[in-house]
């Protein structure tokens, strides 16, 4: 299996790469921190730049690709998830590759949860309109392809950024109105791989009748933690969990000056009926998997 990820110096992306079948032949795309995996060919390519997009594709000719690069912030973030998605899209239709393209909870506008994989898209922040956009793209672009929803990732080797700036104090306040379904990294990564191992990506048929969508053909699964919690309370299990106080206090979302989603909850019973991988609960992750400190 040839497989190519997008963002292989992020969080995700990193994570995909370490846990994929040793006899899979791997690439990745960085941008600006190169790879730090030996086994995996790496390339710079800026998916705004939809001529150095294309000419990867086409000379590594992958059979699937895990779209991960994506920007939270910033100048560049529009340009990046929505015209470096559609770039992404088109390039990987050009020579027939299977596209698994990462989306997030936040699309939605929190006010309809639980949220199963019928739900259209409602942005109520710029990254969550970045990431709606390129969900679009991609529908647009390349109906055969498959879009990914999921939550908030965590992990713990190494640890992810937002739980390091949670244990480190640096969230003052944690929301106990705002609720989502953080997914373990290696369980994540687990599942998008067993997609990507599957020929084609979405044909099981309880997804052909419950999710591809007649009109436009493409597919949508949700892949997020099968426990719903409040980001405070998911702060207070980490601290828990890493012995260490929790340094933030309890607010509510109302205190926040621009609008937030509430209530971002997936629906996973697709992925759990369809899928071997298991998409642990945070109290079932915290209860089975060690910390590094251990
Ligand atoms: N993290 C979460 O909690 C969460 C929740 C829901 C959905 N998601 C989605 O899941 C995916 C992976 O998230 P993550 O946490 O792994 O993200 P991440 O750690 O921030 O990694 C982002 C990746 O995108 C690359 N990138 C940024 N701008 C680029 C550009 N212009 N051209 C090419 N590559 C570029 C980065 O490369 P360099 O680092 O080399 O610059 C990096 O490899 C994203 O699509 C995100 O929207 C994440």
């Amino acid at each position: 299996m040839r497989l190519l990820v997008t963002g292989g110096s992020g969080y995700l992306g990193a994570a995909i790469l370490k846990r994929a079948p040793q006899d899979w032949e791997l690439a990745a795309t960085y941008y600006a921190h190169p790879l730090a995996q030996s086994h995996v060919a790496a390339f710079r390519v800026d998916v705004r730049d939809a001529d150095a997009v294309s000419r990867l594709f086409s000379t590594f000719r992958p059979a699937v690709v895990i779209h991960t690069a994506a920007a939270m912030s910033g100048e560049a973030m529009l340009a990046t998830n929505a015209a470096g998605t559609r770039n992404v899209a088109r390039a990987a239709a050009d020579i027939r590759a299977r596209l698994i393209h990462l989306s997030s909870d936040v699309i939605f506008d929190g006010e309809h949860a639980p949220y199963d994989e019928s739900a259209p898209p409602h942005p109520l922040t710029p990254y969550a309109e970045s990431k709606a956009r390129a969900e679009r793209a991609v529908i647009e672009k390349y109906p055969a392809a498959a879009i990914v929803r999921t939550s908030l990732i965590y992990g713990f080797d190494p640890l992810d950024p937002r739980t390091r700036q949670t244990l480190a104090g640096e969230f003052p306040r944690l929301f106990t109105d705002e609720y989502r379904c953080p997914v373990f990294v290696d369980d994540l990564a687990d599942a998008l791989i067993e997609l990507a191992g599957q020929k084609p990506v979405f044909s099981a048929p309880p997804l052909r009748s419950g999710v591809l969508c007649k009109k436009t053909g493409f597919s949508v699964l949700n892949l997020a933690g099968a426990q719903r919690v409040s980001r405070y309370e998911f702060g207070v299990k980490l601290a828990r969990a890493f012995g260490v106080p929790p340094r933030f206090e309890p607010a509510l979302t109302a205190s926040y000056p621009t609008p937030r989603p509430r209530d971002c909850t997936l629906d996973v019973s697709l992925a759990q009926k369809i899928l071997r991988t298991r998409l642990r609960g945070v109290d079932q992750v915290l209860a089975e998997v060690k910390r590094p400190s251990e």
